[in-house]
């Protein structure tokens, strides 16, 4: 990609922004779409359900019609695998390939390219209770077939590809994996060998989008979460190193140079948890290294020595005395962002997607019919101008999706915890009349893309509380 007129944002960024499925879709039991473990899982009171979230299912043409007046060339979210294979294995769903054949279609007729996430947390519910979901090689090989599938319906049409958001996650939360670890014996060991199978599982997209799709792209994808030492004393140094080699590293580590680490392996081996490697595992993960790194990115923290516990998994990370955070204690860090981007291009030297960044926030119509949200533009922009000050600084950065678009609802089930541009007109269990509403921040983000990232200053300002 070229830089122009002194841009250091060059022609060809990708602009844009980020959702999944489940978050937006609704329609859960429509087209022939079979149950996922997100539909399942219980819903909190006062808390909204699944069941129609935001209707893109049924509005998307509406809200592509929003995005493109905004300038989006990109747009990611993520393809349901119970839409596509009600039970996970069987047969596939024509209704459920035909919903993304055309969703992808309208977005390219609108200059906006798809940017698609395989798994995003929503396993089939039937590969939970049949096989422990991702505890199983057997989903493993499901989800090879699922991906193959995919590919081969949508490879001209999709360029770049994500495998798991957010794989990070998978240590600590198996259950987003469809695994329930309670009862046992070595909680441990059964972690590994899940946070393996999803290695294996990612490796077989990897070489499959190859084989199937010239020129398709395929991403790792890590939730960044910065970490600082809480104090310059030695202790806290090491601290954060080997709480960073958990949170991130050792998953770019396999995605990028395709082995574990020796951090890792070293620890598994004196704990005698080594993951069981298949014949040909090691193989596969070291001949399908990914095209891209991406990640999401949110916030800051800090990591003490003093707080560290032997016993847990990441241990010793605690908030940053020195950021503002928002409602939901996320510390705001624009320049955590520079940090991260900074450390993973001198570690790879791979291209980076920004996948997702943003604000969630409690946010009503005001008499106007808008929302206000001076907050959103100063989050965002602050974050872009750190982005580009990286840039400047050598690294290879080719897109920012920003996370929402529309509203959504978040992953904890809230739909008050908005992301987008556009409101939508529903509360988190009345859904009222799901309309959109421009909000003040639809305009400077147009005005963004407009000058591709030179222009980040808010015109628009009305009140900044
Ligand atoms: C990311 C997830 O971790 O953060 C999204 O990929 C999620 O699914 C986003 O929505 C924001 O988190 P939350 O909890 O505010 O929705």
């Amino acid at each position: 990609m070229e830089k122009t007129n002194g841009n250091i944002i060059p022609e060809g960024f990708l602009w844009g922004g980020a959702v999944t499925s489940f978050q937006t879709e609704g329609a859960w039991n429509e087209g022939g779409k079979g149950p996922s473990i997100v539909d399942a899982r219980p819903v909190k009171e006062g808390q909204s359900d699944w069941t129609t979230a935001v209707d893109f299912y049924h509005r998307y043409k509406e809200d592509i019609a929003l995005f493109k007046e905004m300038g989006f060339n990109a747009y990611r979210t993520s393809i349901s695998w119970s839409r596509i294979f009600p039970d996970g294995e069987g047969e596939a769903n024509e209704e459920g390939l035909k919903f993304y054949d055309d969703l992808f279609d309208e977005m390219l007729a609108n200059g906006i390219q798809p940017v698609i996430t395989l798994y995003h947390f929503d396993l089939p519910l039937a590969l939970q209770k049949k096989y422990n979901g991702f505890a199983s090689r057997e989903v493993v090989d499901l989800f090879g077939r699922y991906a193959r599938t995919v590919f081969k319906r949508y490879g001209e049409k999709v360029k770049y590809w994500l495998t798991f958001n957010e794989q990070n996650l998978v240590l600590t939360n198996p259950d987003f994996w469809g695994v329930d670890i309670k009862g046992v014996e070595n909680e441990e060991a059964l972690r590994y060998q899940v946070t393996h199978h999803a290695f294996v599982a990612h490796a077989k997209a990897v070489k499959s989008l190859h084989e199937l799709v010239p020129g398709g792209q395929m991403a790792g994808m890590v939730t960044y979460m910065t970490t600082y030492p809480n104090t310059c004393k030695p202790e806290d140094a090491i601290a954060n190193l080997k709480a960073k080699e958990l949170l991130a590293d050792f998953y770019f580590d396999v995605f990028a140079h395709g082995e574990y680490p020796t951090y890792v392996t070293s620890n598994l081996k004196k704990k005698g948890i080594m993951p069981v490697f298949e014949e040909g595992d090691a193989e596969l993960l070291k001949e399908n290294t990914v095209d891209y790194l991406s990640i999401s990115y949110y916030q800051s923290q800090t990591v003490s020595a003093e707080k560290t516990d032997e016993k847990r998994l990441i241990s010793g990370v605690t908030p940053n005395p020195n950021l503002e955070t928002n409602e939901w204690g996320w510390a705001i860090d624009p320049i955590g962002l520079r940090v991260c981007l900074k450390d993973m291009y001198a570690r790879y030297r791979l291209p980076i997607f920004i996948t997702e960044n943003g604000i969630g926030v409690r946010e009503e119509l005001n008499e106007n019919n808008t929302v206000e949200d001076d907050y959103r533009i100063e989050y965002l922009s602050e974050h872009i101008k750190q982005v580009k000050l990286a840039m400047e600084e050598g690294v290879d950065v080719f897109g920012y999706l920003t996370w929402g678009s529309t509203d959504i609802i978040s992953s904890g089930g809230q739909f008050e915890k908005r992301y987008g541009f556009v409101y939508v007109n529903r509360g988190e269990i009345d859904l009222r009349d799901l309309k959109r509403y421009k909000k003040q921040s639809f305009d400077w983000f147009k005005q963004v893309i407009e000058s591709n990232g030179a222009d980040l200053e808010n015109k628009t300002s009305v009140t900044v509380k």
